[in-house]
């Protein structure tokens, strides 16, 4: 099966206590399951991951990079100002699809800017969770 990293950025690990009215009652690991079974029905070997801490995310980018691997990627605030973050993407070799369970546009104005855009394959947001499945069909359907 092909491999696919779901990679989540900072606070993403408290989803279920974190803002539910923003971002839902469930949980970072009903998200993975989430994913996971999406994956299995597309064919791909899913893989979710998460972190506070913006070196470790740019270091998962740098191995999807050096795997070929493609990416749905939630960076979180890391979307609206982190530089690094952006430049390791850009050195993508496969896919990276940029996810958002709210729709950034429709919230404060520094979230109206994500310095990543430009350099994913494309962005799906304000879906809740389900951001995330159509980020997946859209990798099983994308050539690798
Ligand atoms: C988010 C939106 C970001 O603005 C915010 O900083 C997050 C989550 C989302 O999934 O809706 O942490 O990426």
């Amino acid at each position: 099966m092909r491999p696919v990293l779901v990679l989540n950025g900072p606070n993403l690990g408290r989803l279920g206590s974190r803002e539910p009215d923003v971002y839902g009652a469930q949980t970072l690991e009903d998200l993975a399951a989430l994913c996971r079974e999406t994956g299995r029905e597309l064919g791909l070997s899913v893989e979710v991951r998460q972190t506070d801490d913006e070196a470790q995310l740019i270091g998962w980018i740098h191995e999807a990079a050096d795997g070929k691997i493609p990416v749905v990627l939630n960076p979180a605030a890391f979307t609206h100002y982190s530089y690094a973050l952006r430049d390791a993407i850009a050195q993508r070799t496969a896919p990276l699809v940029e996810v958002h369970i709210s729709n950034p546009n429709a919230r404060e104005e520094f979230r109206h800017t994500s310095v990543v855009a430009a350099v994913a394959t494309g962005t799906i947001a304000g879906f809740g969770m389900r951001s995330y499945v159509l980020a997946l069909h859209a990798i099983a359907e994308l050539p690798s």
